[in-house]
């Protein structure tokens, strides 16, 4: 579906480090580990998350793809070394010498990969399913996100996430928030739910501390939001070409999403037409207060910024849904793989509710779709060759 930037992610949860290789970054892009790190340090905030977080501090150090702080074109390839190896090294061994059946994982864990992928994978140790299924993997992904972020920030596009729902409190009307976006976003960047509304954050925490006093879990809503992108990119011709095809194939590929929504989305689907289209209207650029606020525009954006599988030019507004944590501290009930005698579920260390974080994971993967299908409107080897491809194009679109 990728079809110019292409990224793939390795690594276990407990094992030595995590990797990510991403191709298809142009040359010459100004790139620098630290601006990565903020990402993945993001990534790591938030109120609920389990004593992971406070073992992790991660730092990615770029091995390719970069010479003297500009990207060369080639494969970016990134390393996240895990800090918790040493206390893992024999569990997670590559060595057969360090075999021990005594830790194998037999309880499998409902919602989770675990019986599913021990069936399929053919394993009696579910740590081989549940190394790689964790959401671990979500670091190496935030920093490929990270890269794409850098590409479409040269283009003065922004993305950028808040959380608009924990266990059912929260913001009620998400899309006024969407209306107001740039106080909204700078409340949420420094709320520890990431939340851009003081009430709704606290009524978010007040859940949480709940679900933390009786050992369940909460998942949530959040939303992603992309400005500065022109109109025309993705298209109408194919269905893999459309923008937001792209978009929710990569948000659904984050571990425990369970729904996109562009725009409206599934309330588009209960109101008639007249209170569901954007009307399109035109201003000259004689009356506009500047040049580039000429031209046609819409006053409403109930369409998401997204039409015909093309960015209108309105900002894109995503809405995803995670479920709550299937890893419980009161274990769900399950059945042992090799006995198949009824058992509580393992307890790996676990989050309470992870939304927030989930919400930076979110902003990584619609970077990377973004930046996909801006790439491919705009082609180029090098930053200054996007650039001219770039201008020419919103000359075309100034002159229409
Ligand atoms: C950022 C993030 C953090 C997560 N943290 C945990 C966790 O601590 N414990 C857990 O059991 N699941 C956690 N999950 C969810 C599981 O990874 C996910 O539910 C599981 O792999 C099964 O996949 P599925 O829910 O897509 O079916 C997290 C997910 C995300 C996106």
């Amino acid at each position: 579906m990728f079809n110019k930037l292409r990224y793939i992610t390795a690594g276990e949860s407990h094992g030595q480090a995590l990797v990510c290789t991403i191709d298809g970054m142009p040359s010459n892009l100004k790139l620098k580990e630290e601006y990565i790190n903020v990402d993945l340090a993001k990534r790591q905030r938030g109120y609920g998350r389990g004593g992971r977080m406070k073992i992790e501090t991660d730092k990615v150090q770029i091995l390719t793809g970069v010479r003297w702080g500009k990207t060369l074109g080639s494969p970016i390839a990134m390393l996240i070394n895990n800090m918790d190896w040493e206390n893992w090294s024999k569990v997670m061994s590559l060595d057969s010498a360090n075999e021990d059946p005594s830790v194998h994982v037999t309880r499998p864990r409902p919602g989770h990969a675990d019986l599913t992928g021990s069936q399929k994978y053919d394993f009696r140790d579910a740590r081989n399913v549940l190394e790689r299924s964790s959401a671990r993997e979500t670091a190496a992904k935030v920093a490929a996100g990270a890269v794409a972020r850098r590409l479409l920030e040269e283009f003065g596009v922004q993305i950028n996430g808040y959380v608009t729902e924990i266990g059912g409190a929260g913001i009620k009307d998400s899309y006024e928030i969407a209306s107001n976006m740039q106080d909204a976003l700078t409340i949420a960047e420094i709320s520890t739910v990431r939340c851009p509304d003081k009430k709704a954050e606290a009524k978010m925490i007040r859940k949480i501390k709940a679900a933390m006093k009786t050992g369940d879990t909460l998942g949530g809503i959040f939303e992603i939001v992309v400005t500065g992108l022109p109109a025309g990119i993705g298209s109408y011709t194919h269905w893999d070409k459309r923008l937001e095809a792209k978009i929710a194939a990569s948000v659904m590929g984050i571990q425990a999403i369970k729904g996109v929504e562009v725009g409206l989305g599934f309330d588009s689907a209960r109101r008639p037409g007249s209170e569901v289209m954007d009307e399109i209207y035109y201003r000259s650029s004689k009356k506009a207060e500047s040049e580039s606020a000429g031209g046609f525009y819409r006053k409403t954006n109930n369409a998401g910024g997204i039409e015909g599988g093309m960015s209108n030019g309105m900002p894109i507004i995503i809405r995803a849904a995670m479920k709550p944590i299937p890893t419980l501290k009161s274990p769900l009930s399950s059945v042992d793989i090799n006995s198949k005698k009824k058992f509580n579920a393992a307890y790996e260390r676990s989050d309470t509710c992870a939304v927030p974080a989930a919400s930076v994971v979110g902003e990584a993967a619609v970077a990377l779709a973004v930046a996909d299908s801006f790439l491919d409107k705009f082609g180029g080897d090098s930053i200054a060759e996007i650039k001219r491809n770039y201008e020419g194009y919103l000359k075309q679109l100034r002159n229409f």
